[in-house]
């Protein structure tokens, strides 16, 4: 188990993942009328801070959410990636689950993964309510972050989500940054943007692991 965590540890500190020494992570709002219903459906991922899961290269990044059961949804994240001129579309299926009862927008997010053994280290690592639904109007943008400490090793990611891909050049995805910095810290000079300008794809390589 220690030398999971150890070597857990060494994984996330990569260059890409956003980590710092010592850092107290935000505290997150709760959001007690948060409806899960009204998050369902696409959304663009428009920016976000790098992390070790997601290429660097990746175009068109979504998530939708669909119906799993009443305190959970179904995750299905895509992105494209164009290698040699081939456009391929894939990701990994999920879900998001509110686990934590009087924090409803505290979701825990897991993926499922090709073996049990991989399931069962990246849960290991999962901590309940790992998502954190920071503000949502439900009809245009959502802020997510996360922040998990591991030891002295403050590890956080970051998405901004939108309907529309567009999102990020209206006044209201400025006046939303402003308050993402002020109120919860968010680092907007680490924020790598995604590309949506050609969302089509050749192939795709997804596979759907199902509930594990
Ligand atoms: C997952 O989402 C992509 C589009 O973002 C879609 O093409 C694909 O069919 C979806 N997969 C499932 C199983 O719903």
């Amino acid at each position: 188990m220690k030398l999971f965590a150890f070597s857990g540890i060494l994984a996330f500190t990569e260059a890409k993942q956003i980590w710092s020494w010592g850092k107290k992570c935000v505290e997150a709002p709760v959001i007690a009328d948060f409806d899960i219903e009204r998050y369902k459906g696409q959304w663009n991922e428009v920016a976000r801070y790098p992390n070790n899961f997601q290429d660097e290269e990746g175009q068109c990044n979504r998530a939708t959410y669909t119906d799993r059961d009443e305190i959970s949804v179904k995750v299905n994240n895509t992105q494209i990636i164009e290698r040699d001129g081939v456009r391929e579309a894939n990701g990994a299926f999920g879900q998001a689950i509110q686990e934590i009862e009087d924090k409803p927008n505290w979701l825990t997010v897991t993926f499922n993964l090709e073996s049990g053994f991989a399931n069962w280290i990246s849960r290991l690592f999962t901590s309940k309510g790992n998502y954190k639904m920071m503000g949502t109007d439900y009809d245009n943008y959502a802020v997510v972050l996360s922040c998990q400490r591991y030891w002295f090793i403050t590890v956080e990611q970051a998405w901004f989500l939108a309907r529309d891909p567009n999102f990020p050049q209206t006044d209201q995805f400025r006046e939303l940054m402003d308050d993402a910095v002020e109120n919860w810290g968010v680092q907007e000079d680490l924020l790598v943007y995604s590309d949506h300008s050609d969302c089509s794809w050749d192939i795709n390589t997804q596979f759907d692991w199902g509930d594990v």
